[in-house]
């Protein structure tokens, strides 16, 4: 088990928002930058790459000398990366050994409805029942997780259950980087804390071809915040009662859970040695709440460096953009070029956040070794297949707000989308397929909004044009305090049952998500 007695008896303290840990933290840039496993198929027979995932506890040493229980996708925190071909199908199956029923979901695929990883299509495991299920108190995690809406996620009629579930992708798509993690109703939040994330790439020959930095100069980033509690497991406030009991001490976690460590593959603060070359960078802010501003420092003199910016959540930009900074909300991906041959060997350049402070200002960095010779190239092209959607191709226009409100019979704190909590049982939106359709989104404090199924173009924010990060084709937006934005998708992918949802993910899980239908 998680230790999770001892770790409710002895929490760490939660100053405003963010989480401190109770044990001894390393100094930065000390542990080597892990790389995920690369997951190899079980078969390639058929066309289509099959996997198998387990996911179980296991104890990793994320800060050194301290052990950590987590929950994990085949034993490791990132969970191990797929690597895809575009239009390759993918049959992952997901065995849960797990003391909870789990969700899987892949953020950013183009994936048939019975794949998309609905709040309550659960993988059980084996002996787990809906009675097991409310008496998980042993895990910390009784009642409705931090919602408290109390909605029907014992409702037969809602939920599905599967021993096993094998998860197709398609990926029939644009090749990019995705990401796979839980997706359980009220419960995405803390699962996702303890560990269940991983990557997943789609690759094509036609981005293999521009002659992008490769191989080793290609380094996939999930940069996730976490905080540590005195016996080493990681600390989340909803399995407190201590917290959960007193008054005003939901506000940590209403407005989402932020850790004191900055973790980068799972590892604190890391370093990781480069040639004086190219280096693509694919990041993942897969933080629960966490917002970054990213910056590269030159710690010799202070400098912010310029990159270039080559691709975003749903793949390649037509062109670069470049910048000083980047930010970078939750569930967000960049693709970035960065060259360290612009930095003398020795120098050390610091990824840092700029929105952070104190020890959440670094996030990792990179130490230029040698020199090396280069032959990547940034092409002024990226690509051409991006959708040529417009404005007067939406057939209709809806608004959407973002807004925190009451909700459940006990009219808790909760986040909405349009004054509503999420139901699975009520459809929020119906969509005729192919129909292209203007979405106007409004927000109350930050919120990073989540489309499932389609990217989207941003066609404007607080009525005026994008920002120039928000180029290309996007599927989370991070709406800033205030701020409304226009977005244009078009629903030409599958037909069923998805999602849209604050990706503050617990947001997410107090009620900020809804049901969208295409027909
Ligand atoms: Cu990254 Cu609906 O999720
Ligand atoms: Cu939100």
């Amino acid at each position: 088990g998680l230790g999770a007695a001892a770790a409710l008896s002895r929490h760490p303290a939660a100053t405003g928002a963010e989480l401190r840990s109770a044990v001894p933290l390393p100094p930065p840039f000390r542990v080597p930058l892990p790389l995920p496993a690369v997951l190899a198929p079980v078969s390639r027979a058929g066309g289509t790459d099959r996997y198998a995932i387990t996911q179980r506890e296991v104890t990793a040493e994320i800060l050194p000398g301290v052990r950590t229980p987590l929950w994990t996708y085949g034993g490791t925190f990132p969970g191990p990366t797929i690597e895809s071909r575009r239009g390759r199908p993918v049959t992952v199956t997901h065995r849960n050994e797990l003391p909870v029923p789990t969700v899987v979901h892949l953020h950013g695929g183009r994936t048939p409805a019975a794949s998309d990883g609905y709040p309550t299509d659960l993988v059980t495991p084996a002996g787990w029942t809906q009675h097991a299920g409310h008496g998980m108190s042993g895990h910390g995690m009784s009642g409705h997780g931090m919602s408290g809406h109390g909605m029907s996620m014992h409702d037969p009629r809602a939920v599905t259950s599967e021993l096993t579930r094998d998860y197709t992708f398609p990926l029939d798509q644009r090749p990019a980087l995705l990401w796979y993690h839980d997706h359980r109703m009220d419960f995405t939040a803390p699962a996702i804390w303890r560990g269940l994330a991983g990557l997943h790439i789609v690759r094509d020959a036609a981005e293999e071809a521009l002659g992008l930095p490769a191989g080793p100069r290609e380094l996939p980033l999930m940069i996730a915040d976490r905080a540590f509690a005195e016996d080493g497991s990681l600390a989340y406030p909803s399995l407190d009662p201590t917290l959960r009991e007193r008054p005003g001490v939901r506000e940590p976690y209403v407005a989402g859970v932020l850790g004191d460590v900055i973790l980068v593959n799972g590892a604190p603060w890391p370093v990781h040695e480069v040639d004086a070359a190219r280096y693509r960078l694919r990041l993942l802010n897969a933080s629960n709440a966490r917002h970054y501003e990213l910056a590269f420092v030159d710690e010799g003199d202070g400098r912010l460096w310029e990159f270039h910016q080559i691709g975003s959540d749903q793949g390649l930009l037509a062109a670069p953009v470049t910048h000083h900074t980047l930010p970078m909300a939750p569930a967000e991906r960049y693709d970035v070029v960065v060259d360290f041959s612009r930095f003398p060997v020795g120098s050390r350049v610091r990824l840092v956040n700029r929105l952070g402070s104190g020890r959440t200002r670094d996030v990792m960095a990179f130490h230029v070794v040698r020199k090396a010779s280069d032959d990547s190239r940034v092409p002024r092209v990226l690509s051409t297949d991006l959708p040529a959607w417009r404005r007067e191709d939406a057939v209709r226009v809806r608004d959407f707000s973002f807004r925190a409100g009451r909700m459940g019979e006990d009219d808790t704190h909760g986040w909405l989308i349009g004054g509503l909590p999420f139901a699975p049982s009520r459809t929020d939106v119906t969509v005729r397929h192919g129909d292209t359709e203007l979405w106007r989104l409004v927000a109350d404090v930050h919120h990073p909004v989540h489309l499932h199924l389609t990217g989207f173009r941003i066609l404007s924010r607080g009525g005026h044009p994008p920002l120039p990060h928000d180029a290309g084709l996007k599927d989370t937006i991070s709406l800033r305090p205030g701020e409304s934005a226009e977005l244009l998708t078009r629903f030409d992918a599958y037909r069923g049952r998805y999602l849209f949802h604050c990706h503050n993910a617990e947001h997410e899980d107090m009620g900020m998500m809804a049901n969208l239908e295409v027909v």
